[in-house]
Protein backbone atom coordinates (compact mmCIF):
# COMPACT_ATOMS: atom_id res chain seq x y z
CA UNK A 1 0.00 0.00 0.00
CA UNK A 2 1.48 3.48 -0.73
CA UNK A 3 1.76 6.44 1.61
CA UNK A 4 0.72 9.79 1.00
CA UNK A 5 0.94 12.30 2.99
CA UNK A 6 -2.19 14.68 3.46
CA UNK A 7 -0.63 18.00 4.18
CA UNK A 8 0.41 21.13 2.60
CA UNK A 9 3.20 22.26 5.44
CA UNK A 10 6.37 21.91 3.06
CA UNK A 11 8.45 20.95 6.45
CA UNK A 12 6.50 18.32 7.87
CA UNK A 13 7.13 16.83 3.98
CA UNK A 14 10.59 17.59 3.78
CA UNK A 15 10.99 15.19 6.92
CA UNK A 16 8.71 12.45 6.64
CA UNK A 17 9.98 12.33 2.47
CA UNK A 18 13.77 11.89 4.80
CA UNK A 19 12.76 8.49 6.04
CA UNK A 20 11.58 7.22 2.33
CA UNK A 21 8.08 6.12 3.08
CA UNK A 22 6.45 9.18 1.15
CA UNK A 23 5.00 8.26 -2.05
CA UNK A 24 2.61 11.33 -3.17
CA UNK A 25 1.08 14.22 -1.54
CA UNK A 26 -2.47 15.01 -1.44
CA UNK A 27 -3.80 18.68 -0.63
CA UNK A 28 -7.28 20.17 -0.44
CA UNK A 29 -8.33 24.02 0.01
CA UNK A 30 -8.42 23.49 3.76
CA UNK A 31 -5.21 22.71 4.19
CA UNK A 32 -3.78 25.28 1.63
CA UNK A 33 -5.79 27.82 3.80
CA UNK A 34 -3.80 26.20 7.26
CA UNK A 35 -0.39 27.11 5.48
CA UNK A 36 -0.84 30.10 4.77
CA UNK A 37 0.55 30.21 1.71
CA UNK A 38 -0.12 31.18 -2.42
CA UNK A 39 -1.29 27.70 -3.69
CA UNK A 40 0.42 27.54 -6.92
CA UNK A 41 3.98 28.42 -4.80
CA UNK A 42 3.18 25.47 -2.44
CA UNK A 43 2.47 23.09 -5.62
CA UNK A 44 5.13 23.96 -7.28
CA UNK A 45 7.48 23.35 -4.01
CA UNK A 46 6.17 20.01 -2.77
CA UNK A 47 6.28 18.73 -6.09
CA UNK A 48 9.88 19.49 -6.30
CA UNK A 49 10.74 17.47 -3.07
CA UNK A 50 8.40 14.36 -3.86
CA UNK A 51 8.55 12.32 -6.84
CA UNK A 52 5.31 10.36 -6.47
CA UNK A 53 1.60 12.22 -7.64
CA UNK A 54 0.96 15.40 -5.44
CA UNK A 55 -2.80 16.13 -5.87
CA UNK A 56 -4.14 19.96 -6.16
CA UNK A 57 -7.89 20.69 -6.34
CA UNK A 58 -9.69 23.01 -8.09
CA UNK A 59 -12.07 25.33 -6.61
CA UNK A 60 -14.54 25.92 -9.86
CA UNK A 61 -18.06 24.50 -9.44
CA UNK A 62 -19.01 24.69 -13.14
CA UNK A 63 -17.30 21.98 -15.43
CA UNK A 64 -15.72 24.24 -17.64
CA UNK A 65 -14.29 26.28 -15.07
CA UNK A 66 -12.31 22.98 -13.77
CA UNK A 67 -11.16 21.67 -16.83
CA UNK A 68 -9.87 25.41 -17.12
CA UNK A 69 -7.87 25.50 -13.79
CA UNK A 70 -6.70 22.11 -14.02
CA UNK A 71 -4.64 22.49 -17.28
CA UNK A 72 -3.47 25.06 -15.23
CA UNK A 73 -2.39 23.09 -12.59
CA UNK A 74 -1.23 20.49 -14.53
CA UNK A 75 1.33 22.92 -15.79
CA UNK A 76 2.81 23.50 -12.50
CA UNK A 77 5.24 20.31 -12.49
CA UNK A 78 4.98 16.99 -14.15
CA UNK A 79 4.22 15.26 -10.99
CA UNK A 80 0.65 16.75 -10.59
CA UNK A 81 -2.77 15.11 -10.28
CA UNK A 82 -5.90 17.47 -10.28
CA UNK A 83 -8.16 16.68 -7.93
CA UNK A 84 -12.08 16.92 -8.67
CA UNK A 85 -15.22 17.25 -6.65
CA UNK A 86 -17.19 13.79 -6.74
CA UNK A 87 -20.19 16.12 -8.75
CA UNK A 88 -21.31 15.71 -12.45
CA UNK A 89 -19.68 18.74 -12.95
CA UNK A 90 -16.11 17.24 -11.50
CA UNK A 91 -16.89 13.94 -13.28
CA UNK A 92 -16.89 15.85 -16.76
CA UNK A 93 -14.22 17.72 -16.28
CA UNK A 94 -12.15 14.34 -14.24
CA UNK A 95 -13.17 12.93 -18.00
CA UNK A 96 -11.97 15.71 -20.41
CA UNK A 97 -8.76 15.73 -18.21
CA UNK A 98 -8.08 11.94 -18.16
CA UNK A 99 -8.40 11.88 -21.95
CA UNK A 100 -5.76 14.63 -22.27
CA UNK A 101 -3.28 12.49 -20.21
CA UNK A 102 -3.75 13.89 -16.96
CA UNK A 103 -3.82 12.30 -13.72
CA UNK A 104 -7.39 13.29 -11.97
CA UNK A 105 -7.86 12.25 -8.08
CA UNK A 106 -11.76 12.64 -7.43
CA UNK A 107 -12.07 13.57 -3.91
CA UNK A 108 -15.33 13.61 -1.79
CA UNK A 109 -16.26 10.30 -2.20
CA UNK A 110 -19.10 8.88 0.24
CA UNK A 111 -20.85 5.63 -1.36
CA UNK A 112 -19.71 3.00 -3.91
CA UNK A 113 -21.94 4.07 -6.60
CA UNK A 114 -20.04 7.95 -6.48
CA UNK A 115 -17.08 5.15 -6.99
CA UNK A 116 -18.27 3.36 -9.53
CA UNK A 117 -18.53 6.76 -11.33
CA UNK A 118 -15.41 7.97 -11.20
CA UNK A 119 -13.61 4.77 -12.37
CA UNK A 120 -16.05 5.26 -15.35
CA UNK A 121 -15.01 8.93 -16.15
CA UNK A 122 -11.50 7.19 -16.21
CA UNK A 123 -10.39 8.95 -12.49
CA UNK A 124 -6.33 7.62 -11.61
CA UNK A 125 -7.52 7.77 -8.17
CA UNK A 126 -10.76 7.32 -5.55
CA UNK A 127 -11.06 9.40 -2.57
CA UNK A 128 -13.69 7.80 -0.21
CA UNK A 129 -13.60 9.72 3.31
CA UNK A 130 -13.62 6.95 6.14
CA UNK A 131 -13.30 9.15 9.16
CA UNK A 132 -16.07 11.83 7.67
CA UNK A 133 -18.54 8.91 7.74
CA UNK A 134 -17.52 7.20 10.88
CA UNK A 135 -18.03 10.97 12.34
CA UNK A 136 -21.77 10.47 11.26
CA UNK A 137 -22.20 7.02 13.21
CA UNK A 138 -21.47 4.90 9.70
CA UNK A 139 -18.29 2.71 9.37
CA UNK A 140 -16.20 4.12 6.73
CA UNK A 141 -14.31 1.15 6.06
CA UNK A 142 -16.69 -0.52 5.26
CA UNK A 143 -17.19 1.76 2.05
CA UNK A 144 -13.34 0.57 1.46
CA UNK A 145 -14.41 -3.16 0.94
CA UNK A 146 -17.52 -1.97 -1.35
CA UNK A 147 -15.50 0.01 -3.42
CA UNK A 148 -12.31 -2.82 -4.15
CA UNK A 149 -15.00 -5.37 -4.13
CA UNK A 150 -16.30 -3.50 -7.17
CA UNK A 151 -13.55 -2.34 -8.66
CA UNK A 152 -12.40 -5.98 -8.49
CA UNK A 153 -15.27 -7.08 -10.84
CA UNK A 154 -13.77 -5.23 -13.84
CA UNK A 155 -10.82 -3.89 -15.52
CA UNK A 156 -10.85 -0.43 -14.04
CA UNK A 157 -7.63 1.94 -13.52
CA UNK A 158 -8.59 3.88 -10.80
CA UNK A 159 -6.27 3.40 -7.65
CA UNK A 160 -8.49 3.34 -4.25
CA UNK A 161 -6.99 5.82 -2.20
CA UNK A 162 -8.31 6.05 1.38
CA UNK A 163 -8.97 9.49 2.70
CA UNK A 164 -9.75 11.19 6.09
CA UNK A 165 -7.63 8.68 7.80
CA UNK A 166 -7.39 9.61 11.30
CA UNK A 167 -5.87 6.70 13.62
CA UNK A 168 -3.39 3.94 12.76
CA UNK A 169 -6.08 1.56 13.15
CA UNK A 170 -7.58 3.40 10.11
CA UNK A 171 -4.39 2.03 8.09
CA UNK A 172 -4.07 -1.39 9.11
CA UNK A 173 -7.71 -1.43 8.41
CA UNK A 174 -7.08 -0.22 4.67
CA UNK A 175 -3.85 -2.55 4.38
CA UNK A 176 -6.13 -5.74 5.42
CA UNK A 177 -8.82 -4.73 2.54
CA UNK A 178 -5.97 -3.99 -0.16
CA UNK A 179 -6.18 -0.63 -0.98
CA UNK A 180 -4.01 0.65 -3.01
CA UNK A 181 -3.00 4.10 -1.54
CA UNK A 182 -3.54 5.40 2.11
CA UNK A 183 -2.69 9.10 2.70
CA UNK A 184 -2.00 10.31 6.39
CA UNK A 185 -2.06 13.46 7.96
CA UNK A 186 1.63 13.42 9.17
CA UNK A 187 0.64 12.98 12.92
CA UNK A 188 -1.25 9.32 12.07
CA UNK A 189 2.64 8.52 10.04
CA UNK A 190 4.58 9.37 13.59
CA UNK A 191 1.62 7.13 15.35
CA UNK A 192 2.71 3.96 13.28
CA UNK A 193 6.21 3.74 14.66
CA UNK A 194 5.03 3.85 18.00
CA UNK A 195 4.69 1.12 20.33
CA UNK A 196 5.70 1.12 24.40
CA UNK A 197 7.08 -2.24 23.95
CA UNK A 198 9.31 -1.32 21.05
CA UNK A 199 10.48 1.23 23.58
CA UNK A 200 10.62 -0.69 27.06
CA UNK A 201 12.61 -3.31 24.81
CA UNK A 202 15.09 -1.16 23.70
CA UNK A 203 16.07 0.52 27.04
CA UNK A 204 16.60 -2.69 28.51
CA UNK A 205 18.68 -3.99 25.68
CA UNK A 206 20.83 -0.37 25.90
CA UNK A 207 21.25 -0.64 29.97
CA UNK A 208 22.68 -4.93 29.20
CA UNK A 209 25.00 -3.80 26.71
CA UNK A 210 26.81 -1.27 28.57
CA UNK A 211 27.00 -3.76 31.38
CA UNK A 212 29.35 -5.33 28.85
CA UNK A 213 31.83 -2.46 28.86
CA UNK A 214 32.06 -2.95 24.63
CA UNK A 215 31.41 -0.65 21.73
CA UNK A 216 30.66 -1.96 17.94
CA UNK A 217 32.90 0.17 16.13
O1 LIG B 1 -7.60 15.37 1.84
C1 LIG B 1 -8.88 15.02 2.17
C2 LIG B 1 -9.09 14.34 3.49
O2 LIG B 1 -8.08 13.48 3.82
C3 LIG B 1 -9.68 15.17 4.58
O3 LIG B 1 -9.55 14.62 5.87
O4 LIG B 1 -9.71 14.77 8.33
O5 LIG B 1 -10.50 16.71 6.92
O6 LIG B 1 -11.80 14.59 7.02
P1 LIG B 1 -10.43 15.21 7.11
Amino acid sequence: MKFFVDTADVADIKRLNDTGLVDGVTTNPSLIAKSGRDFIDVIKEICALVDGPVSAEVTATDAAGMIEEGRKLAKVAKNVAVKVPLTEAGLVACKTLSQAGTPVNVTLCFSPAQALLAAKAGAAFISPFVGRLDDIGQDGMSLIGEIAEIYSNYDFQTEILVASVRSPQHVVDAARIGADVCTLPPGVIWQLFKHPLTDKGLEAFLKDWEKTGQSIL
